[in-house]
């Protein structure tokens, strides 16, 4: 099979880790008998400087053309005060809605060696393993009208049936592999399009009755995942709460560092890091290469099918910080620090020890 892959490494520690998330999917890839070919391009502060644009056509396109891209991250301080459709941010927004990549999946999973890392008390966080689902291409971040003049600033938080419904079922059927609980987040005390929400999703669940479907305010979730994190298995909302909540599920686990991402849509998916461009440790070797590391596993699963080689990853990454080693951002007493390039050589070498230990 051949597959092609656009690797967007952007800024900031961007490249480091799309640099060890390259070199682990290389890794699998082989195993799997896929051939790679890949596309770099430019992406953010980085496509700026050298074109005066955040993303090229060339890039765009390359990504269009792709079976999968895999982006490390954007952003600076450099570029904050750039016109709001130069910053890096603004490539990424058209990125997403240029791919159609309405899906948006962030795992927040408590890692067994990394308890105590996280500002929870441990047999609060003990256990927690959920998914936020996050639409990506609508609501607010979107919507029309928008604008500022001298006086005020608008937005407009509007969903289509269609919207609703497709990342609906996404939830439905991403719970059907796990623990059959959708949990949908929304503002219907206040909002209409959160009533609209709440009710399109209503009549989704209908079709998957062995999910157990329930609602909840966001203000009540941003309280309970901090409160009772384990209660949650997927959680449904719209492209601005599920910014925010992404946020608090990933800081609670302890290790920001080491979560991943996937966005899908019908023809097209991209993998990153949750974290982000980290400028003040840039270009020292010292970024957590995990939570890329993750995403090539989410990709295997996601876009290859491939759960074995997804597990592989998972396996290697777990066993590699079970042995003490890890990036600085996470160390704990006891344990080895060792530089990015180090941690990605030892997953590596895990990979292919629990590939061989599989096949026997
Ligand atoms: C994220 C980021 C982006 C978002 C920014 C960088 C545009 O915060 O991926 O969560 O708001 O979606
Ligand atoms: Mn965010």
């Amino acid at each position: 099979m051949d597959f092609k892959l656009t690797p967007l490494p952007g800024d900031g520690i961007g490249p480091e880790v799309t640099k060890a998330a390259v070199q682990v999917l290389q890794f699998m890839a082989k195993q799997s008998g896929i051939t790679l070919s890949l596309n770099e391009q430019l992406i953010g502060g980085a496509s700026y400087e050298k074109f005066g644009t955040p993303l090229t056509d060339e890039a765009l396109n390359a990504c269009l053309e792709a079976d999968a891209v895999f982006l490390g991250a954007v952003g600076g301080p450099k570029w904050e005060n750039l016109e709001h459709h130069l910053k890096p941010e603004a490539a990424l927004l058209k990125l997403r809605k240029e791919l159609g990549l309405y899906a948006n999946i962030r795992p927040a999973k408590v890692f067994s060696s990394f308890l105590n890392a996280s500002s929870l008390k441990e047999d609060v966080l003990k256990g927690t393993d959920f998914i936020v689902l996050r639409e990506l291409t609508g609501g607010i971040y979107f919507g029309r009208p928008r604008g500022q003049d001298g006086e005020k600033g608008w937005n407009t938080m509007v969903y289509s049936k269609h919207e609703i419904e497709r990342i609906a079922r996404v939830a439905f059927e991403i719970a059907g592999r796990r623990n059959k609980k959708v949990m949908s987040v929304d503002k219907a005390n206040v909002l209409e399009v959160s009533q609209f929400w709440r009710n399109t999703v209503a009549a989704i669940a209908k079709d998957y009755p062995q999910i157990e479907l329930t609602n909840m305010y966001v203000d009540n979730a941003a309280m309970q995942i901090v409160r009772d994190p384990k209660q949650f298995d997927v959680i449904l909302t719209s492209n601005l709460f599920g910014d925010i909540l992404s946020d608090i599920a990933g800081m609670i686990t302890g290790s920001l560092g080491m979560l991943p991402s996937a966005s899908i849509g019908a023809k097209h998916a991209m993998y990153e890091p949750v974290h982000g461009s980290a400028p003040d440790i840039a270009g020292q070797n010292k970024a957590n290469p995990v939570a890329a590391i993750l995403s090539v596993a989410m990709l295997f699963e996601q876009t290859f099918k491939n759960k074995q080689a997804a597990q592989i990853i998972e396996q290697a990454v777990e066993n590699t910080l079970q042995d003490g080693y890890c990036t600085e951002d996470i160390a704990q007493e006891g344990s080895k620090i060792i530089s990015t390039t180090e941690m990605t050589k030892m997953v590596l070498k895990q990979c292919e020890q629990v590939y061989s230990d599989e096949l026997v």
